[in-house]
């Protein structure tokens, strides 16, 4: 227990954290892909999730959230940490092969809890306003339609796909850190790791940022 307070100790639970986020990210991605076989295909992607057992959805949730919650307080001990530390004990900066993502994971991640507890509000427990909230011909929840109205607003679209730049800096520095803290970077898997996790970054922006945009301009429709 002592050694989750080191530093190093602190890098692993983050890593540990951050890796089981991307892979329910890249998950949920693939569920959602499934919007643009249109209502059909997402409403009974959803439908099974809801079809699981309850207490099977809620232990899931509260273990995602619980994972959220310890991934951001550690990221904020470590960022408050590596700052004491910089000032103290360096007259320059260290920055070595810094990146503005490298630089701003503090603050790209406080704003992607925003944009959860936003999601959230809207998708999960659908109280924002302006949604669309109602069933489809086979008489189960239409995601699609909810889906559609949130995004037939600019400000929504807005939103998600600022959400969506956030949530690809985040990526594109934090899957590198994660091979980092694990050990598995060295001079010879450096360059592919860099090019596994910008990758990994796009391919989760374009895939996220293609369903509000697509609704928005019409291209997928209902
Ligand atoms: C265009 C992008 C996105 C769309 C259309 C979308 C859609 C949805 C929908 C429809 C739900 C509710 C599922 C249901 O209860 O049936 C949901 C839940 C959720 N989404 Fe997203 N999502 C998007 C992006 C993201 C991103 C980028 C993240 C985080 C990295 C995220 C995290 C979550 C979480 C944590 C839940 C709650 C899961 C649960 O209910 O247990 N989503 N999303």
């Amino acid at each position: 227990m002592e050694f989750l307070n080191t530093s190093i100790g602190r890098k692993i639970v983050m890593a540990v954290t951050g890796g089981c986020m991307v892979l329910f990210t890249l998950v949920h991605l693939l569920g959602n892909s499934s919007i643009f076989v249109g209502p059909s295909g997402i409403n009974a992607y959803a439908e099974h999730l809801h079809s699981l057992p309850l207490p099977i959805i809620m232990l899931v949730r509260l273990v995602l959230l619980a994972i959220l919650l310890v991934h951001i307080i550690y990221g904020i001990q470590l960022t408050i940490e590596n700052r004491s530390a910089t000032t103290k004990n360096y007259a320059i900066k260290a920055s070595r092969k810094a990146t503005f993502a490298s630089e701003n994971m503090i603050w790209t991640g406080l704003l992607l809890f925003a944009f959860i507890l936003f999601h959230l509000l809207q998708f999960t427990l659908r109280v924002t306003p302006g949604l669309t909230l109602t069933t489809d011909a086979t008489g189960h929840f239409n995601v699609f339609a909810m889906v559609a109205s949130s995004f037939s607003s600019f400000a929504s679209v807005g939103i998600y796909a600022a959400a969506m730049v956030v949530l690809f800096l985040h990526l594109f520095h934090g899957i590198q850190s994660f091979f980092q803290t694990i050990g598995w970077n060295n001079d010879c898997t450096q360059p592919i790791i860099t090019r596994i996790g910008s990758l990994v970054a796009l391919v989760v922006f374009l895939g996220f940022v293609a369903i509000p945009l697509s609704i928005f301009f019409g291209i997928l429709k209902g």
